[in-house]
């Protein structure tokens, strides 16, 4: 396993900046593909309307699903299957009632399976209610549950993206009765830990705000609880994967009308912090509801131009009324839900019902989905995008712009909502340059339903070396994190471009193309290398440059947990170039310069920062220096230098006669369960002739007046570094 070698290289703006690399996993299977699949992407290939997804693995989908409790008795499940380049094999089981179903859908179609009311959770106890659903091929899978029009559709979330730690959201008005159900597929024995947020009875005992209640769940098996109070921030955590759904049996939107409203939830691990989002349906008394799983989240929630700023604990949230378009910004991952709930007339219905939706984070995304509609609402479909531009988008293969749509703009981000009318069956939705995240929802008279796509948990970078190729591919998030689109990505030769798949660029690398070579180490072994770029339009500054290698002969996987994010800084005129440098010894002759760089727990590290430039009379003061498991993150960050002061107490200075030179030391130490940090710092950059400049005031205390006139500031940093311990690959 040592014929790999990756990592990335961030430049940018002809600054001196970050080295950030990578750390490795696990080994997957590689698939065989040959060279003559190479396509030769270029802008002038015919715009592809269609580009199924298909997940890494096997191919295999298994899904789990509940049919919450409604108060409407006779409520029905139904279950659509929508394919899309493979017919699939489809089976439903559910032990309840010993329900086994087989159905087969052919390609680029779609099949439903209804679920009788039998398998209606009502119970307060365990049941084997859980309703598994196992194909053998790609699918997406849809429950609609429903009675008499009324009721509500979830996407399904298949196994691979449960999560062990959940959280409740809030969606209450008085009046409603709140509930949610987890239920376990295929795991074995499932402990659950429920430490509860208002009041549960269960059991015949009472559970209040902060009480566990622990129950296991064997395969197929579910737990519903209901509840009069608040349940709002009740925690879920579970030993294995586990689905969890929530809602409300009966809800009362704001003009009295009711109906039940439910929605799968996305454990916290996929939760995110950037979210654009828009009033559906130009409604104006929408809920939006926001809850954080980590103490001290901050929240800035910026409507029409005014930003708000919370903080949140664990399990607590904070509810709005949604009356245009919002922005929300978190230092944390938060979930957010949205509850559709006025009725105003419409030419084409008079009132209608609420639904229950997430709001999925707006920079993650793929570039295509696969939906489903009803013909018994008006369905429409609003898709949350960074383009600006209509062209590109291709709903069921004609261009948007061939359909009716509206616009609305807010923070960078656009929302396209489209009517698709009484339309029944399949849809899908595409771009090939841009992700999205898209809402789909529908009313009629006294009804609605509505679910939202994309929600997904973003896949590392990956290599993996074919026998005539290589294909890479990069996180979309990484490339947007570095203000790159798509057509920036390419190979040694520009010509090679990437192109979007799902939430990943993909660089097919072939070893004959593309500017590969072949070349010959020490030992005999010989490698095809390229590299992929990501370069800022029509210069030849790169921010992205991740080097490939292959070993001759090597069909593997490799996964990388790329966490870099661009590091960037504007250059005044380009006068100077400030740079971080590391060295070994406090002799500062030895720099390191291969990251990700390996060090012990006990060692230290040194560190100088230099202002590059002919005029000696500049200077260089650290005013923030941290490190952190991502280079821009603040969460988990450990300041070493605050305002010019010093802040780790193994922190030593290394006087220079130089003032354009900083030089310091620390001791390494290390984060619970993060392999890896960097470090970043902000730097001062001042003229030592303006009289009253930052760097000659140095530390000061937050309250000081700081001089930041004729100063330039810059950002740079360095990682990850690895401790040696821990990152022996085996
Ligand atoms: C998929 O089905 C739709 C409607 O049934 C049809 O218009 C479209 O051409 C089909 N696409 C492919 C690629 O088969
Ligand atoms: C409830 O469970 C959580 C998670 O296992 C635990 O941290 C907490 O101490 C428990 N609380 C009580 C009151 O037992
Ligand atoms: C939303 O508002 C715009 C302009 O105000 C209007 O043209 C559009 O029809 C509205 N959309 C819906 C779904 O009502
Ligand atoms: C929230 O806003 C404050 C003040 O504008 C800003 O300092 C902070 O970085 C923001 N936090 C996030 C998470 O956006
Ligand atoms: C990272 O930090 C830079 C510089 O402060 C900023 O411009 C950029 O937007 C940040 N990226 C992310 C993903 O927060
Ligand atoms: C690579 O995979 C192909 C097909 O799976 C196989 O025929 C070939 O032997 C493999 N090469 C190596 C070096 O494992
Ligand atoms: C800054 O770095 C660039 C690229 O290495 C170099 O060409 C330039 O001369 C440097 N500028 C100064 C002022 O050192
Ligand atoms: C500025 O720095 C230069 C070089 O270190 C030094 O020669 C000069 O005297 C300094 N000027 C002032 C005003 O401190």
């Amino acid at each position: 396993m040592n014929n790999y070698f990756g990592f990335m290289l961030l430049l940018c703006c002809g600054w001196h900046l970050s080295l950030a690399a990578t750390t490795m996993n696990d080994v997957n299977d590689a698939e065989q593909t040959t060279a003559t699949e190479m396509p030769n992407t270029t802008f002038s290939l015919p715009v592809e309307t269609r580009r199924c997804i298909s997940r890494p693995g096997n191919g295999q989908r298994k899904f789990v699903a509940v049919s919450m409790y409604s108060y409407h008795s006779n409520q029905i499940a139904d279950l659509y299957i929508v394919t899309c380049d493979k017919a699939a094999t489809v089976t439903v089981t559910i032990p309840y009632s010993s329900f086994s179903k087989t159905v087969y859908v052919s390609r680029n179609s779609s099949a439903g399976v209804t679920l009788s009311s039998s398998i209606m959770v009502s119970e307060a106890y365990v049941t084997n209610k859980a309703v598994l659903v196992t194909s053998d091929v790609e699918v997406s899978v849809f429950l609609y549950l429903h009675a008499s029009g009324n009721g509500d559709a979830m996407a399904l979330l298949p196994l691979e993206d449960l999560g062990t730690e959940y959280f409740i959201p809030c969606s209450s008005t008085s009046g409603s009765y709140k509930e949610f159900a987890v239920a376990n597929g295929l795991q074995e024995n499932v402990q659950l830990t429920i430490t509860v947020s208002g009041q549960i009875t269960y059991n015949g005992a009472y559970y209040y705000t902060g009480y566990n209640i622990s129950v296991t769940l064997g395969r197929q098996q579910v737990i519903q609880f209901t509840s009069s109070s608040d349940l709002t921030g009740t925690r879920i955590l579970s030993t294995a994967p586990v689905a969890v759904f929530s809602g409300h049996s009966q809800f009362y939107g704001s003009s009295g009308s009711y109906e039940p409203i439910f929605e799968q939830l996305h454990p916290v691990r996929d939760w995110g912090t950037f979210f654009a989002i828009f009033p559906l349906f130009n409604h104006t008394q929408d809920i939006v509801d926001i809850i954080a799983a980590d103490p001290g989240t901050v929240v800035n929630v910026t409507d029409l131009g005014k930003t708000t700023q919370r903080t949140l604990q664990r399990g607590s949230h904070v509810q709005l009324t949604l009356k245009n378009e919002i922005t929300v910004k978190s230092s944390k991952p938060i979930m957010i839900s949205y509850v559709f709930q006025d009725s105003k007339s419409r030419n084409f219905v008079s009132a209608y019902d609420p639904f229950l939706t997430t709001v999925p984070p707006s920079l993650l995304g793929l570039n295509y989905y696969q939906f489903y509609t009803k013909n018994i609402y008006y369905s429409f479909l609003m898709i949350i995008s960074q383009t600006s531009s209509v062209s590109g988008f291709y709903l069921d293969q004609k261009p948007l712009s061939s359909y009716s749509y509206w616009v609305k703009e807010s923070g960078g981000f656009w929302a396209w909502e489209i009517s698709l009318g009484k339309s029944d069956g399949r849809h899908e939705i595409y771009h090939k340059y841009f992700t999205f995240t898209i809402y789909v929802y529908g009313v009629e008279s006294y009804m609605s339903y509505g679910y939202s796509m994309g929600q997904e948990p973003p896949h590392p970078a990956s290599l993996q070396c074919l026998s005539r190729g290589a294909e890479y591919s990069l996180p979309y998030h990484l490339m947007a994190a570095a203000n790159l689109k798509v057509l920036d990505i390419h190979l040694e030769d520009p010509q090679c471009q990437g192109d979007l798949e799902g939430s990943a660029v993909l660089l097919k690398i072939p070893f004959t193309q593309c500017g590969s070579t072949l070349q010959h180490d020490e030992n005999g072994k010989s490698y095809y290398k390229n590299t992929i770029y990501g370069t800022i339009p029509n210069t030849n500054v790169h921010r992205i440059e991740v080097p490939v290698k292959c070993e001759l002969d090597s069909n593997q996987t490799i996964n990388f947990n790329l966490l870099p994010q661009i590091a960037s800084s504007v250059s005044r005129g380009g006068h100077f170039n400030v740079s971080l440098k590391l060295y070994k010894s406090d002799s500062f002759t030895d720099p390191i310069t291969e990251f990700p760089v390996e060090v012990d727990l006990h060692s230290i590290l040194y560190v100088e920062l230099v202002v590059e430039s002919h005029d000696k009379d500049l200077q260089i003061l650290a005013e923030h220096v941290r490190s952190s498991p991502l280079l821009n993150g603040t969460e988990k960050s450990y300041n070493i230098i605050q305002h010019g002061c010093l802040q780790d107490s193994t922190l030593q200075t290394y006087p220079t006669t130089d003032r354009r030179l900083q030089r310091f030391s620390f001791h390494v130490f290390k984060y619970k369960d993060v392999p890896g940090v960097y470090l970043s710092c902000d730097v001062v950059i001042c003229h030592n002739r303006t009289s009253a400049n930052r760097c000659a005031q140095g530390c000061l205390s937050s309250r000081q007046k700081r001089h930041i006139h004729n100063s330039d500031s810059a950002r740079v940093a360095a990682g990850p570094i690895l401790l040696s311990k821990l990152n022996r690959f085996s």
